[in-house]
């Protein structure tokens, strides 16, 4: 709708186009003045409107607060390196937290230590911002990215300043308490490293396989006991395959003489073939891997190299390991490559020998680390 009956004698073809209720042109003009005068246009950020500065005196005060607390703090953080060692291991060498009674005390003086000193720094932190830090309202352009050169080259200008005006640089006696106050609480994790326990060094590439190690199977004697294994069992076996573990002596410690972690990783499938199976990958190297068989027997580590499920499936007919987890399987005539599955490398193979009395034995270590996760990693797999 238009207003052709008002504007008569003005005449113009703009006015009698005018949508009603619209401003004029004048009015236009004036509105966008006003926001010009509201938002007069400029480069980079507006100016900081200080809100609030505190007097040299309460900046003061404000200090030697923030200073007492940061104190506090450094205090408690001494106090939690005081409770780590104030609880040492008993005379056998024993953790002392390993007594559920002393493993209590010990995580209520570490866990009350580092609660008073992560609470001081942050009370000290807090009256700083308060009552020795200016406080402004800024606003900005939204500026295009990114900043010119000029604005780049002005950062550290900016950045001296809000150090200066947060009383950082001027106020020594906050800052060198409040660094002191941090330093324990750094160096906490180095110490609570020292709990996940001695480094493993080479042990995790090695199993307690030995050359001339004997093999036992496990209860193979049908009254419990554990059963050396000659070459000929393995002929009597119908699928053709067994598990093995390494012979050792009884202790007092194990007196079963091997300690689950060490038949966890020693675990072996002894597997016998028709000699004329063998891939090419056991000819490689002038027949290394032939030379470790024995009387047509291959040993390969049980674990498989995926995440170390126990691979403990055999194909007698097409000489495939299959692990059940996820379905890896390995060729046993061929160095135990990987022919299926998510695994990344062979089964570790087990050098093999006969000793004097004619029962099987190793004839050193696997030949890689047995199982899957870090070293795949270090090859870069
Ligand atoms: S653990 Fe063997 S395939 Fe995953």
């Amino acid at each position: 709708m238009t207003d052709n009956n008002t504007n008569h004698d003005n005449g113009g073809a703009e006015d009698r186009d005018r949508v009603i209720g619209t401003p004029s042109s004048a009015d236009d003009d004036a509105i966008i003045a006003a926001e010009e005068d509201q938002h007069p246009e400029h480069e980079g950020a507006y100016p900081a409107e200080e809100t609030q500065k505190h007097s040299e005196e309460v900046q003061r005060r404000g200090e030697k607060v923030a200073a007492l607390w940061f104190v506090l703090a450094f205090l408690a953080g001494i106090g939690f390196f005081v409770a780590y060692f104030a609880f040492p291991p008993n005379a056998e060498g024993e953790p002392a937290i390993a007594n559920p009674q002393t493993g209590q005390y010990s995580n209520m003086a570490l866990g009350g230590t580092l609660t008073v000193a992560l609470f001081a720094i942050g009370a000290g932190m807090t009256v700083w911002a308060r009552k020795v830090m200016p406080h402004y309202e800024v606003s900005s352009p939204y500026d295009e990215l990114p900043s010119p050169a000029e604005e780049k080259s002005s950062f550290g200008d900016f950045f001296m300043k809000g150090a200066n005006e947060s009383g950082l640089t001027k106020r020594p006696l906050m800052r060198r308490t409040m660094l002191a106050a941090m330093l324990p609480l750094g160096l906490a994790p180095l110490v609570l490293l020292r709990d996940t326990g001695p480094l493993p060094g080479d042990k995790l590439k090695h199993t307690m396989w030995r050359k001339g190690m004997r093999m036992v199977v496990e209860g193979g004697t049908g009254e419990g006991d554990d059963q050396w294994i000659r070459a000929e069992d393995l002929a009597n076996e119908p699928g053709g395959m067994i598990t093995a573990l390494p012979y050792a002596e009884p202790t007092e410690e194990h007196p079963e003489g091997l300690s689950l972690d060490e038949k966890a990783k020693a675990v072996v499938l002894l597997i016998r073939m028709p000699q004329d199976s063998w891939g090419e990958r056991m000819k490689e190297e002038n027949g290394k891997r032939l030379d470790w068989t024995q009387d047509g027997i291959v040993a390969y580590s049980k674990i498989c190299t995926h995440v170390g499920c126990p691979a403990a499936l055999y194909e007698r007919d097409t000489h495939r390991i299959l692990c059940p987890c996820h379905q890896s399987t390995f060729d046993a005539a061929n160095a135990a490559e990987v022919v299926f599955g998510p695994a990344h490398r062979p089964l570790p193979q087990l050098p093999l020998s006969v000793d004097d009395e004619g029962y099987l034995v190793a004839d050193g270590d696997f030949d890689t680390a047995v199982g899957p996760t870090f070293w795949d990693a270090e090859r870069g797999e």
